[in-house]
């Protein structure tokens, strides 16, 4: 939807609320966001004259990755870009990511999966010669896998299709072939014994050693989304609906029942008794009560909620993950009471979780040998810094987002915290994110006008602006969709007694 199109527009070219009094704050953020537009616009990358994607970061270091484009930070430029009804640039980056998407030797000589996603491309130029450069993780910081990179596709496509009005791309032959791809590849059975994907470590948005790897709910949290995408994206009666439907079920189910954490399952967990073996075993991933860090049991209380961050043999990892969190809710994984405890959840720790900045991408920090084992005695991310407990404004997109599924109170919540952040953001020139407890340093490695901090403020701000037009990223409820995730736990045999998918695309809300 083009929203310039449908109220006024103030000299910024932003949509104006005419019901905002010109207050100081609402002027300071009026101009905040005017300069994130002309970052934005400043940041995009071309290939035959075609405007394809956006620099991470707008005159960053050559020598590091940051004038490539990565895939994960596009789909918020992405989101930007669509709440203004600015198609082209998204339809150019899916066509070229599909054309772009693993097929050939580049890791030592090995072949990554195919069906991969680049995290990131870039277009160099040699007199007058272009060539798009695929990076899969060969040229990465420690090489680390882009796993997230083809689900962002994926809810990016969606999302294109959704606000464009146009299906078609995604019928093209080489984007239908890549969404193909992509879904032969996250299916694939290989070490897994729950729904959740196996993951390494550093495989997306925290793309460093963080302890992430195993099954993090980040990935998880966007895996089901992207099999949603996948669902929407593929004709009804396509070969892979049905292999679609039955993860992306029993995955909700997984994550529903063993990642959630509320006042009452801690009391379970606390109690529980470990080592059983056999099939009726209540503690199935052998967890010991005495891992539950003390922050947990004081952050815990009544009507308080949310998904841990990782689960694997004797692992919960407690600390809480914004992505996924955020996204459990937009995405519909979260149940209708989850959303809510959720929601309330991060209301109540608001210094913890927003600070000054929103919004830490992991709560509470590690420090001490726990950050030595956990991080590799990683410098850049110490406590309380870049991804450990550091402060990233990007994920104010994914916090509007949310809260729009909550009341007036998330809603002012998301408000008052991107109000903050714009004129702080501003008159930081962009960081890419901030330091300490509170999110109130400048990051101390920080990468100044980075491209994702001034577009999710934009894309926050399109959903702050006008709560019930529609979010292009979120999926509507879906009752089939909600009978299924108990049916199939239940007894996944049943999804061959019925029609997967009972109803064609356009019939849908
Ligand atoms: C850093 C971040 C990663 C981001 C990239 C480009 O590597 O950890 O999440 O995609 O920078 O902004």
């Amino acid at each position: 939807m083009n929203r310039s199109a449908s109220g006024d527009t103030s000299d910024t070219g932003l949509p104006h609320d005419e019901h905002e009094p010109t207050t100081k704050a609402s002027d300071a953020k009026r101009s905040a966001l005017g300069a994130a537009r002309e970052l934005l616009a400043s940041a995009v990358i071309t290939y035959g004259g075609e405007p394809v994607g956006t620099v991470a970061a707008v005159g960053g270091e050559e020598h590091l990755n940051y004038r490539e484009c990565f895939t994960r930070d596009f789909a918020v430029s992405a989101a930007a870009a669509l709440s203004r009804g600015d198609t082209v640039i998204v339809r150019n980056f899916l066509r070229l990511l599909s054309g772009l998407q693993a097929r050939t030797h580049t890791l030592d000589c090995f072949e990554p999966g195919e069906g991969l996603m680049p995290a990131s491309f870039c277009v160099a130029r040699e007199g007058d010669t272009e060539a798009v450069v695929a990076d899969f993780g060969q040229r990465a910081i420690a090489s680390v896998a882009p796993v997230d990179a083809a689900l962002w596709w994926l809810l990016t496509l969606r999302a294109h299709g959704r606000s464009s009005g146009d299906d078609t791309l995604a019928e093209e032959p080489s984007v239908r072939a890549a969404i193909e791809r992509i879904c032969n590849l996250y299916l694939a059975p290989r070490f897994e014994t729950t729904p959740a994907l196996l993951v390494p470590d550093g495989a997306y948005a925290v793309d460093r050693r963080l302890g992430v790897y195993g099954h993090p709910l980040d990935v998880q949290v966007l895996l089901f989304g992207a099999l949603r995408a996948a669902r929407d994206l593929l004709p009804y009666d396509h070969e892979l609906q049905k292999p679609v439907w039955k993860r992306l079920t029993l995955l909700a189910h997984h994550v529903r029942t063993h990642y959630w954490l509320d006042d009452e399952r801690l009391n379970v967990i606390y109690r529980r008794g470990v080592e059983e073996f056999g099939s009726g075993r209540a503690n199935r991933f052998n967890i010991y009560a005495d891992t539950i860090p003390t922050w947990v049991m004081k952050w815990m209380q009544e009507s308080r909620g949310y998904f841990i961050g990782n689960l694997g043999p004797a692992r919960m990892d407690f600390r809480f993950f914004s992505i996924g969190n955020l996204l459990s809710v937009t995405t519909g994984l979260a149940t209708a009471a989850q959303t809510r405890t959720l929601l309330d959840t991060i209301r109540a720790h608001r210094d913890d979780l927003l600070g000054q900045v929103p919004m830490k991408l992991v709560f509470p920090a590690v420090k001490g040998k726990l950050w030595r084992w956990t991080t590799g005695s990683d410098p850049k991310n110490v406590a309380w810094s870049y991804h450990n407990g550091g402060n990233w404004p990007w994920l104010t997109w994914l916090l509007a987002g949310a809260a729009r599924h909550g009341g007036n109170d998330d809603l002012e919540l998301a408000r008052s915290a991107l109000a903050s952040s714009a004129t702080r953001l501003h008159r930081d020139d962009w960081p890419e994110y901030y330091d300490g407890p509170n999110g109130g340093l400048l990051g101390r490695q920080a990468r100044l006008r980075q491209t994702w901090s001034a577009a999710g403020l934009l894309a926050a701000d399109a959903l702050l602006h006008d709560p019930e037009a529609d979010d292009p990223f979120a999926f509507p409820f879906d009752q089939e969709l909600e009978d299924d995730i108990v049916d199939l736990a239940e007894d996944p045999e049943r999804l061959e007694q019925r029609s997967h998918r009972s109803k064609p695309l356009a019939d849908e809300a």
